[in-house]
């Protein structure tokens, strides 16, 4: 028994070559996103994105992101800005599970990214203010990460990774 290539193969890239990737493709990975659970099924995950041929498109995103993650941003496939949704629908509630729930469809469309080649680097380093600014977020909604999705063009550089031991704890908290 082992886990998933998928999931060994990970990892999040610095080097991005510049090759394009087309709409066709970024919709499946939204698609894979769009399949995760979440709490009463609110899907409060949004995405807003640019791809790289998309130049001011892609600029304005770019723009979103703190100083420490442009420098390294510049020419990869595509740039994503994830939302959630503040409350539910349904009932006008907090949603207190949101984030969770994104962090399910990034990680869906982190997946299905690595299936067809591609890497991914998440990016909390965004600046939200900007972005509510100047991409016509509606009220109720925070922007929480960014995502770059392309293909690697450097070393593959494996994170350390804390032990199952470290992690889950069999009846009691250890
Ligand atoms: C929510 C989140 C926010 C992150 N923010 C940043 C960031 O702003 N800049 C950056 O270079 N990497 C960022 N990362 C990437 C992490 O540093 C990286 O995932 C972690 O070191 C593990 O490495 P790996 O993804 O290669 O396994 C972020 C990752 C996640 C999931």
């Amino acid at each position: 028994m082992k886990i998933l290539d998928l999931i060994n193969n990970r990892f999040s890239p610095t080097d991005f070559s510049n090759k394009q990737i087309t709409e066709e493709e970024i919709k499946l990975l939204f698609e894979a996103a769009g399949k995760a659970a979440s709490a009463f099924n609110e899907q409060p995950w949004r995405f807003v994105y640019a791809l790289q041929q998309d130049k001011e498109e892609f600029k304005l995103l770019h723009e979103c992101l703190v100083e420490g993650n442009r420098t390294w941003t510049g020419n990869v496939s595509a740039l994503v800005i994830t939302f959630i949704s503040l409350t539910y629908a349904r009932n006008g509630k907090e949603n207190a599970v949101a984030k969770h729930d994104l962090g399910l469809a990034v990680g869906n469309l982190t997946m299905q990214a690595s299936s067809m080649g591609l890497h991914v680097h998440q990016m909390a380093g965004i600046l939200p203010e900007k972005i509510k600014e100047v991409l016509n977020v509606p009220d109720g909604f925070q922007p929480l990460t960014a995502i770059a999705i392309g293909y690697n063009n450097g070393e593959i550089k494996f994170k350390p990774r804390k032990s199952v031991e470290e992690i889950a704890f069999k009846g009691k908290w250890k």
